[in-house]
């Protein structure tokens, strides 16, 4: 029977059962059609596959898998055969382990450096991250597995993330926070896609037609299967309305229930062709997924190795005065710092990997040549491993500075005393500020290595390899600096992204703000030289020569600006990039073609992507600081016509968008802005909202929350349970509790913590009777079909 066949035969009851999943990982299933349930699990680093009980948290243990540097570090390698070499073997993995949706790569910008998640994320920039995405989604995919990419979209906050609503001008919205998905939807051709937890501009991005519809399906040709973040499902049948297949995890039966009251009970928000249109893709997979043998297993030493190669081309050499590195044969070393007996390879939160292995500095050691002494004053070389602490770096929260901790810090002074010859090698998946670096004669930046990590550094360190590494963030010298310090801490609802498209090096290089390392920043062991630019109308072609005494690999990267021009522009956006591999002495040709992204630009006015008519900068370079060659092209345009007058956004003219005034935003928002929501809580508030509750009860269970939290960060160690509650709105009560909490006992509940006891209560009571009552015909008629 083919998938439409399939549908032929279900019951509307069946039907609305599949749009919503069966438990923590997995969808519905229908035995007397041979339909089986998909199972979905993390991650975008290595599998966290559950046998036991499930949660979306990694609090529970999960199978040992292979855990892979993290997208933030891999994204430094700037190499898609990495990233397809990578999801190719977690697809494998996912295989061995009976996993259907694969729930990764995550792409969300990096538009803040204090996002607890960025070390999840590939990039501050989409074409980079779009292209990192795409080759992990083509790998993993090549094992008859989906993947799913994540969170779409504008989930650049972990702080209220599930009740925060993301205001963000449509332009910046398509070039900025929606182009990476694109890539990986039409170049990866992603079969599954994640919906984020927050609203963008106003709706629920679940339910958020414009998002859906009108972009993800209808432009971009997507059929696969959206399915939602676990828990951020609002109003299930506007999501199923716009196309979203499986709401995630467990609401029990109860929103199939609301599914099936709006497209029988004459309310038309949905027709029976609707829903039998959102679960095709469902049945669809179901379909294929069947094919796939699960006795298989994995090579854990292969994908070890994987791990260590991806680790390998993605470190970044920042630092290295006087070649302190490599060491050679036989340096007397010191190993010191918090990260020699026990790494930081990976984050918390959803994406944490029980490994099957990790090294460690201090077992690894032995296997190189190098003399370890236990003081610094008798060594050559004190080689500190620090970075950031587990808690800075989380899923449920962000970091409050962009600091190393303090602790660290004083260690590494009290070394200074000792020795002058100190090479940091640092372990964190964000940018951090570095007030300390004349500290350190060295600094091999490692982000967050996976399992491997060990041996990949020392392999740099002795000079076995050769860092190719380049940063995907720009590393600004104080948080103050962002263009978003005044903008992305709001604790409100309302979370204006007022600075535009300028995120990362679009703000630091047009504003002319001085950073610590820009974007694309590494150096190498060896050296390279750029020269001959030609500039044709199908891309750029130039030679680099390795003018050093090593193999080693460049990455050029090709940046466009367009000086005179009526639209809003950074100074020079990445369009492409190539690493190249070259012997020394040796030189090679490199070409970097132009695509249907390197002179669009969205236009408000037409409603599509147009091109600015005239003459662009071409700037080819190591970094987007250090251009070694420019030319330039001139591009007939595509519309006259344009959104504004730019002389009346002076901020967004200029790119000095630190102070932009609410109503130049406004101006750029083209309507008005939304404006907090005032008065008594609802369903759709979180927890840490309640500080100020009309209940007693309210305002206790806030101060428990809080104090748990408070507790949490002082111990250093995330409390994942916590930080997921305090930020959660009431609603995910009824879509994560597996049937026990049914949507109007949640209204009930928020009527108590609004101040009507007695009221709430006889709901709260009344209506877990009628919930238990409900479930179990539903659960009845399932099983009598
Ligand atoms: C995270 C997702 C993850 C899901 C399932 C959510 O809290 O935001 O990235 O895939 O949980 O664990």
């Amino acid at each position: 029977m083919d998938a439409k066949e399939i549908i032929s035969k279900l019951t509307l009851m069946e039907k609305a059962a599949l749009l919503s999943g069966k438990n923590e990982w997995e969808s519905r299933d229908i035995p007397r059609l041979d339909i089986q349930s998909i199972t979905f699990s993390d991650g975008p680093h290595g599998l966290r596959r559950q046998e036991g009980a499930g949660d979306h948290l990694g609090l529970n243990a999960s199978l040992p898998a292979t855990c892979f540097p993290t997208a933030a570090t891999v994204a430094n390698s700037w190499d898609p055969s990495i990233g397809e070499e990578i999801g190719a073997a977690l697809g494998e993995e996912a295989v061995a382990q009976n996993v259907d949706v694969l729930l990764g790569p995550g792409l969300n910008m990096k538009r803040s450096p204090l996002c607890g998640r960025n070390f999840e994320y590939f990039s501050e920039d989409p074409i980079l991250a779009g292209k990192m995405a795409a080759s992990y989604v083509r790998g993993i995919q090549s094992q008859h597995v989906y993947s799913c990419p994540k969170h779409f979209a504008v989930n650049s906050r972990e702080y209220r993330r599930m009740a925060m609503n993301a205001v963000v001008d449509e332009r910046t919205l398509r070039e900025i926070y929606l182009t990476a998905f694109e890539i990986a939807v039409k170049e990866g051709g992603a079969k599954t896609i994640m919906s984020a937890y927050n609203e963008v501009n106003g709706k629920y991005a679940n339910e958020n037609e414009h998002l859906l519809v009108d972009i993800l399906r209808n432009e971009w040709g997507f059929d696969g299967i959206v399915v939602t973040d676990w828990g951020a499902s609002n109003d299930h049948v506007a999501g199923v309305k716009c196309q979203s297949n499986v709401e995630m995890p467990n609401p029990g039966l109860d929103s199939a229930r609301e599914l099936i009251k709006a497209a029988t009970e004459g309310e038309g928000r949905i027709t029976e062709a609707e829903i039998d249109k959102a679960i095709l893709p469902i049945i669809e997979a179901a379909i294929y997924f069947k094919e796939n043998d699960h006795t298989k297993g994995f090579d854990k030493e292969a994908h070890h190795a994987i791990a260590k190669k991806a680790a390998v081309n993605s470190a970044v050499l920042l630092k290295n005065d006087e070649d302190i590195l490599p060491l050679a044969a036989g340096t007397k070393v010191c190993l010191r710092g918090p990260f020699v007996e026990k790494p930081r390879y990976q984050g918390s939160g959803s994406s944490q990997v029980n490994s099957t292995k990790v090294e460690t500095i201090a077992e690894q050691i032995k296997n190189y040549d190098l003399t370890v002494v236990e003081k610094p004053q008798d060594a050559e070389v004190v080689l500190f491993f620090f970075g950031l602490d587990e808690i800075a770096e989380s899923e449920g929260g962000d970091r409050m500075s962009i600091d190393i901790p303090e602790y660290q810090i004083k260690e590494l002074e009290s070394l200074t005393v000792f020795n002058k010859h100190i090479v940091g090698v640092m372990s964190a998946g964000s940018s951090v500020k570095m007030p300390w670096l004349d500290n350190l004669q060295g600094l091999l930046h490692g982000y967050l290595t996976g399992q491997a990590g060990a041996s990949a550094l020392l392999d740099i360190i002795t000079g076995k390899e050769i860092p190719t590494g380049k940063l995907t963030e720009s590393y600004p010298f104080a948080y103050a600096d962002c263009s978003i310090y005044n903008y992305a801490g709001t604790e409100k609802r309302n979370l204006q992204y007022r600075e535009g498209p300028f995120i990362g090096y679009r703000y630091y290089d047009t504003a002319d703000v001085a950073v610590q390392f820009p974007f694309g920043f590494g150096l190498s062991y060896t050296t390279f030289e750029y020269s001959a630019l030609t500039v044709s109308a199908d891309g750029v072609k130039f030679t680099i020569t390795n003018t050093g005494k090593r193999d080693g690999a460049e990455i050029a990267q090709l940046y466009v600006g367009k000086a005179e021009s009526g639209l809003i522009r950074p100074k020079k956006e990445l369009k492409g990039f190539k690493k190249v591999w070259i012997k020394a002495g040796q030189a090679a040709d490199v070409e970097i073609p132009f695509d249907d992204k390197t002179f669009r630009y969205f236009s408000t006015v037409s409603n599509k992507w147009e091109i600015e008519g005239g003459e662009y900068q071409i700037y080819v370079g190591a970094s987007v600081a250090d251009i070694k060659l420019t030319g330039t092209i001139t591009k007939e345009g595509t519309i006259t016509e344009l959104p504004y007058d730019i002389n009346t956004l002076p901020s967004y003219k200029s790119g000095k968008v630190r102070n932009v005034h609410y109503e130049e935003f406004e101006k750029l928002y083209a309507k008005p802005l939304p404006e907090e929501k005032v008065g008594p809580l609802d369903i759709n508030d979180a927890f840490c909202q309640m500080e100020d509750a009309k209940s007693g009860i309210g305002r206790l269970v806030y101060r428990i929350l809080k104090k748990k939290l408070d507790q949490s960060y002082e111990k250093g160690i995330p409390d994942l349970n916590i930080m997921f509650i305090y930020n959660m709105p009431f609603r995910a009560m009824s879509k994560m509790t597996g049937g026990m909490v049914s949507r109007e006992m949640t209204e009930s509940i928020v009527t108590i913590f609004n101040g009507h006891f007695f009221r709430g209560l006889g709901g709260v009571i009344g209506g877990f009777f009628r919930n238990r009552r409900e479930n179990k015909k539903y659960e009845e008629r399932l099983r009598r079909n």
